[in-house]
């Protein structure tokens, strides 16, 4: 079945409850994290970093942390966490590196870039960094919620968990990690309510 990029995102509901016997092999969830991750980040160091739950030992590390949203943590194949790295710079050699072995930049380029981001994030202030690291991390989880549909998967995207203990429970820095999302995936059992949206005019002013 060919789906336009029209189906995919006009068919998009928040789905709650998932078939349980439908899971996601890991090597299709990679697939699917790297088809999102071609979404946009500041200066492209892609500060979004993922946690793929979908072993019983880890849904029930996390079925205390979700709340309302223990329908989701039961049935879904995956739930992803989605967290936000506040030192992204730390990647930035790589990833620079990286565009100019694929011949994508030049070396001088590289150099020149790499001079201005890594002082910039070094000396950025902590409210700074939050807010961009949610900025992009959640550009990411956008594009994860449409690709999973072009692999047939639905998704709910939440922020009603416990944000002040994801990081440590999974055994990351809290200090360094923040918690943005979590993506519930899997094979819809029960389709999404209808939702409505406020007209362009309502919410758009054009000078
Ligand atoms: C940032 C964010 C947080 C959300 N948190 C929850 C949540 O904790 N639980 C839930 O059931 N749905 C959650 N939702 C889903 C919204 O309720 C849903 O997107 C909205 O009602 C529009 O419906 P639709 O996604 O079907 O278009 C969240 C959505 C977003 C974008």
């Amino acid at each position: 079945m060919t789906q336009t990029f029209k189906d995919i995102m006009t068919g998009r509901r928040s789905v709650r409850s998932f078939d349980p016997e439908v899971k996601i092999s890991r090597e299709e969830m990679e697939e699917m994290i790297n088809e999102a991750v071609l979404a946009p980040s500041a200066v492209n160091l892609q500060p979004w970093r993922f946690v793929v739950v979908d072993s019983p030992e880890g849904k029930e590390k996390l079925q205390p942390l979700v709340r309302f949203n223990s329908l989701q943590n039961e049935t879904s194949a995956a739930m992803i966490l989605i967290f936000g790295d506040t030192k992204p710079q730390e990647y930035a050699e790589a990833i620079y590196n990286k565009a100019v072995e694929e011949g994508k930049m030049p070396p001088e380029v590289r150099d020149k870039q790499l001079a201005a981001i890594v002082p910039m994030y070094d000396n950025a202030s902590e409210q700074v960094m939050r807010d961009t690291v949610h900025i992009d991390a959640s550009l990411v989880a956008m594009q994860l919620m449409l690709v999973a549909r072009t692999h047939g998967y639905e998704t709910n995207a939440m922020t009603g968990f416990d944000k002040e203990h994801l990081a440590e429970t999974f055994d990351l820095d809290p200090e360094r990690y923040l918690p943005i999302m979590i993506l519930a995936i899997g094979k819809a059992k029960e389709e999404g309510y209808p939702s409505v949206r406020l007209d362009a005019k309502e919410i758009t002013s054009f000078r």
